[in-house]
């Protein structure tokens, strides 16, 4: 069942170009443009009338909801708000017709999402559920669905399910800048390539990374804190990349937004400690770097995530992970894989046991 592999987390992680392609292709079947009601889940109706978007998902979920954010705001130039599930259902949140909530639950019976998305319908809001679950109690609680078509999932720490959560959303962004008429048709045409071309960045990058990421995964498989740190979709992946340390391997670990660090977390760096950053090319790459020297001068080490063809970061860090390029707002999907992997390894050499991590449940149906 395991096809091979040592343990279901690492079969996961490996059929994620797989995933993706079932998740991408059909819905961008049509030439240029994206088709996202072919399974008659979801009314394209629901995302026309939509005035502002608000997302509610938990842990991994949330991180891919994260990233959705940026881009529903900047390719369909729709106001965004997201919250944890357990926060947004107590905080009496401001919600109703105009608004489509969506909530992002890879079981689809997340408790606490479940609760926000009811909370929002009972005040009038459209819902839609972003699920891996076919019949799953979310799909019956939302106005639409659409399905990432990861397959089962059974390793407790979420992998392929993020990476097709994450398409699902830039997919679903895109369409709503189709509708809205907010992008031209050349820049959209050039976004759904991009998109059409992740399964094989994905099974290239799977291909190249192992040998970079063990050396590291043998250097620091004893380290007891890593700091990640990311900007703009860097952040949600340098969220990501931590929660899949932490459940896995128990190792402390911090995400912060890379401009925060002097505000705080600049203060843990000593010469122990090794610190992620995701230094893929984007438009804020230098701030990104600057940080980078910032780390280095405290005598922390840097462990960049690079676009490959980028040599100049590789000055200022101490080890680089290269992932294939592509457009900087689909660069999550790639950059997280040698996260997902290093944690892996870690966690391994720990001699854990990664597909059951102690105290955790894959699905979490109290809240
Ligand atoms: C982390 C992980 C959890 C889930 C969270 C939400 O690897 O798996 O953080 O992402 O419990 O679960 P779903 O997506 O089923 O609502």
């Amino acid at each position: 069942e395991k096809g091979g592999y040592e343990t279901f987390m690492l079969k996961e992680m490996y059929e994620q170009a797989d995933a993706l392609a079932d998740t991408i292709f059909d819905r961008v079947a049509r030439g240029d443009g994206v088709d996202l009601d072919e399974e008659g889940a979801l009314d394209e109706a629901i995302l026309s009338r939509a005035r502002r978007i608000v997302i509610v998902a938990c842990g991994t979920s949330y991180h891919a909801g994260l990233i959705g954010r940026y881009a529903i705001e900047t390719w369909a130039r729709l106001p965004v708000e997201i919250d944890i599930a357990s926060e947004y259902r107590y905080r009496d949140p401001v919600v109703g017709p105009g608004d489509l909530v969506i909530g992002i639950t890879q079981s689809g019976e997340t408790a606490d999402t479940l609760a926000a998305m009811r909370l929002a319908r009972e005040r009038g809001a459209t819902v839609l559920a972003v699920t891996n679950v076919m019949g799953s109690q979310a799909t019956r609680d939302a106005d639409g669905v659409l399905f990432t078509r990861a397959g089962l999932e059974i390793g407790v720490a979420a992998t392929k399910t993020f990476t097709c959560q994450v398409a699902v959303m830039q997919l679903l962004a895109l369409r709503l800048a189709e509708l809205r008429g907010c992008l031209p048709a050349e820049r959209i045409a050039e976004l759904v390539a991009g998109i059409r071309r992740l399964p094989s960045a994905v099974a290239e990058a799977l291909e190249r990374l192992g040998p970079a990421v063990d050396t590291l995964a043998e250097r620091w498989w004893q380290g007891d804190f890593f700091l990640y740190l990311g900007r703009h979709v860097g952040l949600p992946v340098a969220l990501e990349g931590a929660l899949k340390l932490k459940e896995i391997s128990y190792i402390s670990t911090d995400a912060y937004a890379a401009g925060e660090m002097k505000h705080g977390p600049i203060a843990l760096l000593d010469e122990m400690t090794p610190v992620i950053c995701v230094a893929t090319d984007s438009p804020v790459l230098d701030k990104v770097v600057s940080n980078m020297q910032e780390v280095r001068a405290r005598g922390a080490h840097v462990i960049a995530i690079t676009t490959e063809g980028n040599d100049q970061i590789a000055h200022h860090a101490e080890a680089i992970l290269p992932v294939p390029r592509t457009d900087w707002m689909l660069q999550p999907i790639l950059a997280v894989l040698p996260l997902q992997l290093l944690a892996y390894g870690i966690a391994r050499r720990r001699g854990l046991n990664v597909d059951q991590p102690r105290n955790l449940a894959k699905t979490v149906t109290v809240e």
